[in-house]
């Protein structure tokens, strides 16, 4: 009997090894090597002509002009103004974050604009997710569901459903095609399946939302080997334990990627949060020292979130710093700026830093906010409440512009922020809010010590 070839795919990258080992030399991921088949492919075109392609002059092209609103508005800004026709959009996250609950969402509220929509699911029958649809109020006639996991026998019964607007898959991990001999969830089939049904949404011009768990030991085949396929990546993440999803773009054909929707999962489903800011913000009567808010933007949207900050004596030798919501490397370089450039001693003390609410800040403008949390914390006065701060910190402890800084006032100033710590600005005329403008760190430390920013002393 002739010998198998096989080889070894790491489920996290798609990267081909000839043998097993335990790391994967690509990207480094432990344990991601799964051995596959060889899929013999043919050397060459072989003879035979091929077609002679219909070139189109560029100005004279049609455009994707086809967008239809899913009137879900944190959604539709997440995809860059709703959905294109003949798309296929990837939606990944952990098991259990609410990828079904949203699809399952956006289903009804498509089929309620009466576009036939086809929910396909490879994890719930159909009375669960029956289940689940009457417990989120979302009951239609034009969505059809079906529990499949043959792309074969799928494709087979969306060509009966020519008039089918969109089409979900949940999950590709669970999809496979029969002859393709590795199992589902492997990268060989998670590849193949992606890749017909991508290339029928096309061919059909129905629009595919694909569902992609990922795990952090990327033992699943992730979604990552298929960005690359799809016109639009999204992510849906949240803290566990905290019920805010974010939804974020980090791919989109159809648009900007740094667009992020907000939601709240609630016992009715996945509701909207269309002013994100007083969510993230704690309310509080009296100021507490370690507090800052930050005014920060996601995409073109400006939101305020609450960095807490706590700094208290250790006796180890490396004292403890925990953060959760930012970059702790970042945290280590402002430590190390307000030890060297402005004389807090914070190697003697554990620092921990939270984001609230679950949120996650990637901006470097968040610098000057974290900051003023952390010399707040460790004078232990507190800022002055109704104040936010933005702004980047350089290594010589200089304070520095950042982007939008108008827009980041504006919604200050929306949400009753009387006063900002920030760079220094131009801003425009329109704006009330008083700006407190900073050169160095240390004339943000050189303040706190000579007296509180609490509000009477401001
Ligand atoms: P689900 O959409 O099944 O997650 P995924 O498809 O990403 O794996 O969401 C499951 C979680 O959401 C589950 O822990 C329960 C919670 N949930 C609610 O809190 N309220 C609801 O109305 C629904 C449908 C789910
Ligand atoms: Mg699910």
């Amino acid at each position: 009997m002739a010998k198998i070839k096989s080889q070894y795919i790491c489920q996290a990258c798609g990267a081909i090894s000839s043998k097993w080992s335990g790391k994967c030399d690509a990207c480094g991921d432990w344990d991601t090597l799964v051995e596959e088949a060889v899929q013999a492919v043919p050397k060459g075109l072989g003879s035979g002509k091929g077609q002679i392609l219909d070139w189109q002059p560029l100005s004279k092209t049609d455009m994707v002009t086809a967008r239809m609103s899913t009137t879900m508005p944190e959604l539709d800004r997440v995809l860059g103004g709703g959905l294109v026709d003949g798309s296929a959009i990837l939606i990944g996250g952990d098991p259990g974050i609410g990828k079904s609950t949203l699809l399952l969402q956006l289903c009804a509220a498509v089929g309620k604009q009466n576009m036939p929509v086809a929910y396909i699911s490879g994890e719930e029958s159909e009375s669960q997710i029956a289940l689940r649809a009457s417990r989120l109020g979302v009951m239609s006639d034009k969505v059809k569901v079906a529990t499949a996991t043959s792309v074969r026998d799928i494709l087979s019964s969306l060509d009966r459903m020519p008039e089918v607007g969109m089409v979900v898959i949940d999950s590709i991990q669970t999809m496979y095609i029969d002859n393709i001999d590795a199992a589902p969830g492997t990268v060989s089939q998670v590849r193949a399946s992606s890749n017909e049904l991508i290339r029928q949404a096309k061919k059909r011009g129905f629009i595919l939302m694909i569902v992609g768990h990922v795990t952090k030991e990327g033992q699943i085949a992730g979604p990552r080997v298929l960005e690359h396929m799809v016109d639009t990546v999204l992510y849906f993440e949240g803290e566990r334990g905290h019920s805010y999803r974010i939804l974020r773009a980090v791919k989109n054909r159809f648009g900007g990627t740094d667009e992020i929707g907000v939601f709240e999962m609630t016992d009715k489903g996945l509701s909207e949060v269309t002013n994100p800011s007083a969510v993230f913000l704690t309310n509080r009567d009296h100021p507490v020292s370690g507090a800052a808010i930050f005014a920060g933007m996601e995409g073109t949207r400006p939101i305020l979130v609450e960095i807490q900050a706590l700094v208290s004596p250790s006796y180890m030798s490396s004292p403890r710093r925990a953060v959760v919501g930012w970059d702790s490397s970042r945290l280590a370089m402002l430590l190390a700026v307000l030890e060297t450039r402005c004389g807090l001693k914070f190697s003697d003390k554990e620092v921990y830093l939270n984001v609230a609410g679950g949120f996650r800040i990637n901006e470097p403008a968040a610098d000057l906010a974290v900051a003023t949390a952390l010399v707040s914390a460790m004078t232990d006065k507190p800022i002055a409440t109704q104040t936010v701060c933005f702004g980047e910190v350089g290594l010589s402890s200089e304070v520095r512009q950042v982007t939008r800084a108008d827009a980041r006032l504006k919604e200050a100033e929306k949400l009753g922020f009387i006063r900002a710590i920030c760079p220094q600005i131009k801003s425009s005329k329109s704006l009330t809010i008083e700006i407190k403008s900073l050169e160095t760190l240390g004339e943000l430390v050189t303040r706190f010590i000579a007296k509180p920013e609490v509000t009477e002393a401001a």
